[in-house]
């Protein structure tokens, strides 16, 4: 394997676990949660909370998950992501050159979509930190208990999104740049070699044969 290819399918290989991270913080991300005692069950559902949603009063924490359309595009181009990843890691290694042609567009088109879902997610993150800067601003309740709003797992989630983005169509790029080393053909497997080597050293077909069963054996 040239240096070209070993190189290209490590980035892929990267690009893959980022994808299933996202897929796993995404998920993680579905559901309303808090560790207070199904407190995520009236806190996120008493007001038209812009979505996603995430406070701490002192230790504890309320998150509103994700709206479903948010969530859906994101895990399924991480999901398409890691799909065909795994699907052009194989490919390549087993030469199927037209495949690994499409996979690797395939790659690199879900790649600029990774970038168009970190832009969604981001859009609704500036909404809903604005929401919840103005509610606990607005209640004196929650500021003597010292709410405050802690959007630090939502922003690991966009981090991971863009950077999956990014190097989705950094990985389909590199391969496509180094294409000659890194999608090749069907391997062809020592053609006439044998035969020469046998015609040389023996002067007809049948010694050759013989000679070829012994070493069988
Ligand atoms: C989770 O919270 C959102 C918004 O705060 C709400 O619309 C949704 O119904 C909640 N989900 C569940 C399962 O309660
Ligand atoms: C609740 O979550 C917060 C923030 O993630 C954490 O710091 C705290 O230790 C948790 N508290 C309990 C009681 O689980």
């Amino acid at each position: 394997m040239s240096l070209a290819k070993a190189a290209c399918m490590t980035v892929l290989f990267f690009a893959i676990l980022l994808s299933v991270a996202v897929i796993g913080f995404s998920v993680k991300q579905i559901k309303n949660t808090s560790n207070i005692t199904d407190l995520e069950k009236t806190a996120c559902t008493n007001v038209d909370i812009i979505q996603p949603f995430r406070y701490t009063v002192g230790e504890y924490y309320v998150f509103c998950s994700w709206s479903t359309k948010n969530s859906a595009i994101r895990i399924l181009i991480a999901l398409g992501g890691a799909l065909i990843g795994i699907g052009l890691f194989a490919t390549v290694l087993a030469r199927k050159k037209v495949l690994s042609i499409v996979f690797n567009v395939v790659i690199f088109i879900l790649g600029g979509f990774g970038i168009y879902s970190t832009i969604v997610d981001a859009q609704s993150t500036i909404n809903s930190k604005k929401f919840c800067k103005n509610i606990i601003g607005s209640l004196v309740i929650a500021q003597e208990a010292g709410a405050e709003c802690s959007y630090e797992p939502i922003y690991i989630t966009i981090v991971l999104n863009v950077f999956n983005g990014l190097l989705l169509m950094i990985t389909s790029i590199l391969i496509f740049r180094f294409r000659s080393k890194v999608i090749t053909g069907a391997h062809h497997k020592h053609p006439v070699v044998d035969d020469i080597d046998y015609n040389y050293k023996y002067p007809t077909q049948a010694e050759a044969a013989v000679e070829e069963k012994q070493n069988l054996i």
